[in-house]
């Protein structure tokens, strides 16, 4: 197939999808991994694939080896919340979400890599959070794993560069998503209020900065972490 190749994980809704349709607009050929099939169909592909299991992830990359021989985009974008104080936090919770969120995304990288080396060339986009910069109580497996996903993305730019292969993080701020809709009202003004911008992101600014970050446009920019939070990175503006 001559068309570019792109894989977004957890594309299915929320962030992803959107990341998804840009991906489209922007003319690749989109494969959502997920583990639920998207409600609305607008990818150009689907496949079951739970980025926690390792054998999801290698037959998937077999799977796109043996029917594109090339992939040029992965977008690794699944993650999930399991929030508590530590003393409370079950520590399945912590495996939970540093398996999907972190694990998940390493094994990702690792089969992607093996084929973006091959063909000396490649765009890794790692979503990571605002919340890497452990500004969040009740997150110390969530923090943990997206702090993990800003180191990755460091050091896989540093293996990956002289073959072609850019790779680079995101780090979302409030977006309005099914994430992020299960949160109470009393949060969700807290962190408004703690935004400098004072209002709730969009799936389309990640999306946005997602499609600058596989484009030409941004060959020569790797291992770094980009911010899309309306300002809430540089400090709360509580006080
Ligand atoms: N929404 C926010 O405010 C926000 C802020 C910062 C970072 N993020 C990050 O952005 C990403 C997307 O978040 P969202 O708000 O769209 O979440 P969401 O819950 O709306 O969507 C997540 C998607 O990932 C899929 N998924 C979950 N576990 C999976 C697994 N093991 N394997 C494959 N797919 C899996 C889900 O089925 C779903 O389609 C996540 O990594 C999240 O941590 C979100």
């Amino acid at each position: 197939m001559d068309r570019k190749i792109s894989v977004v994980t957890g594309g299915s809704k929320g962030i992803g999808k959107s990341i998804a349709e840009q991906l489209i607009k922007d003319g690749y050929f989109v494969i959502v991994a997920d583990v639920d099939e998207p409600a609305t169909t607008k990818s150009s592909g689907f496949v079951s694939c739970d980025i926690s299991n390792y054998d999801d992830v290698v037959s998937l990359f077999g799977l796109l080896r043996k029917k594109y021989g090339h992939i040029d985009v992965l977008v690794n974008n699944a993650g999930i919340i399991r929030d508590n104080m530590i003393w409370n936090m079950p520590k399945d919770d912590f495996d939970f979400v540093v398996d999907v969120n972190l694990k998940g995304t390493w094994m990702m990288c690792k089969e992607a890599a093996k084929i973006m080396r091959e063909q000396k060339s490649g765009k890794i986009v790692n979503i990571s959070s605002r919340a890497w910069l452990g500004n969040n109580r009740g997150q110390s497996n969530y923090t943990a794993s997206k702090a993990g996903i800003v180191g990755l993305t460091r050091v896989l730019a540093l293996e990956l560069g002289k073959y072609g292969v850019n790779v680079n993080a995101v780090a979302p701020g409030l977006i309005d998503t099914p994430l992020t809709q299960g949160l109470t009202e009393e949060v969700m003004k807290g962190l408004i209020n703690a935004q400098p911008t004072k209002k709730v992101g969009k799936p389309e600014d990640i999306a946005n900065a997602v499609s600058f970050l596989i484009s030409e446009k941004s060959n020569f920019i790797t291992g770094q972490i980009i911010h899309v939070d309306g300002g809430r990175s540089i400090g709360s503006t509580i006080f």
